[in-house]
């Protein structure tokens, strides 16, 4: 087997980097030094790719969840329809049982839901990772069923919390199992760990999926914005934006944090997130 291809994308883009420099001149002289036609329309096209971002990330999450939601309903008529064609207490019991079930878990999926609709602030706090990991998982059952892909989570016991947005994390990992998953066709296996990171003062958050891997001369690309190797969004409207990875590294930028990635084509891939500890 080859190494792996290993990658971590530099800290800035040409783009963020003209415009921190911009940022870094214009702050103390902003009166003597305004911005330039071209540093001005720089932040103005930072500010729609930023936009383009959100509305991709909401639009995964809003088909994820509805086609997780609509698998529920479909479990609530199925047995409600029991139950009135079975007029006998063992089927009738059964019946209620399973819709009792399934509408725990849409309340489950419309929680997360509102838990991102709420939370609009997007503060840094102590945050437990298991929790955020756990609750992206709710959204993603059906669809790892769907394709038969196995999820395994390890936690580490005495892993710490981290000091990050759970918003924003949940929806970096939205991103990474949304790609995982669509790496992997049917069957697979993913794994996320969480533990603290060998580097003091981190935790690490990884993502490894059998899927595909990623060539050596795409990986330099995964990162920037609107790099696809995807025809278009899959039979559930995810993926073919090219947006996820880049928000993902912006977020995890904006975190103080690592995003570094691993893989090796026709084994798998794996993405390793390093927060600061809380
Ligand atoms: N887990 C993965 N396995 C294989 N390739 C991946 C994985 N994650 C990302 N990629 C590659 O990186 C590209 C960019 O990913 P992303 O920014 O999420 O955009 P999109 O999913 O819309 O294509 C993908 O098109 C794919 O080629
Ligand atoms: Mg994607």
């Amino acid at each position: 087997m080859n190494a792996p291809n290993v990658i971590s994308p530099a800290t800035t883009t040409p783009v963020s980097s003209a415009a921190r420099t911009s940022d870094s001149v214009a702050a103390p002289l902003q009166s003597a030094a305004p911005l330039s036609d071209e540093q001005q329309y720089i932040q103005y096209l930072k500010a729609q790719l930023r936009q383009a971002q959100a509305m991709a990330s909401l639009g995964e999450l809003t088909s994820t969840a509805t086609h997780e939601f609509n698998n529920v309903l479909m479990t609530i008529i199925n047995y409600a329809q029991l139950g009135i064609r079975n007029r006998d207490d063992a089927s009738r019991d059964k019946a209620l049982g399973k819709i009792l079930e399934a509408s725990q878990r849409a309340a489950k999926i419309t929680g997360t839901i509102l838990a991102q609709a709420r939370n609009r602030s997007e503060s840094f706090e102590p945050t437990d990772l298991c929790g955020i990991v756990d609750d992206t998982l709710v959204l993603l059952e059906r669809e790892m069923n769907k394709y038969r892909v196995s999820v395994t989570t390890e936690f580490a016991a005495d892993v710490s919390q981290a000091m990050v947005s759970g918003n924003q994390i949940q929806r970096v990992l939205l991103n990474l199992l949304i790609n995982a998953r669509q790496a992997m066709g049917e069957g697979g296996s993913l794994l996320i760990r969480l533990r603290n990171s060998d580097e003091a003062g981190f935790v690490e958050l990884t993502v490894r999926d059998s899927g595909s891997g990623i060539p050596a001369d795409t990986l330099p690309h995964i990162f920037d914005s609107f790099f696809s190797t995807k025809s278009g969004p899959d039979d559930s409207g995810k993926g073919g934006t090219g947006l996820g990875l880049a928000a993902c590294k912006e977020i995890v930028d904006a975190h103080d944090g690592k995003i570094r990635v691993e893989s090796s084509v026709g084994v798998g891939t794996a993405f390793i997130i390093r927060l600061p500890k809380a």
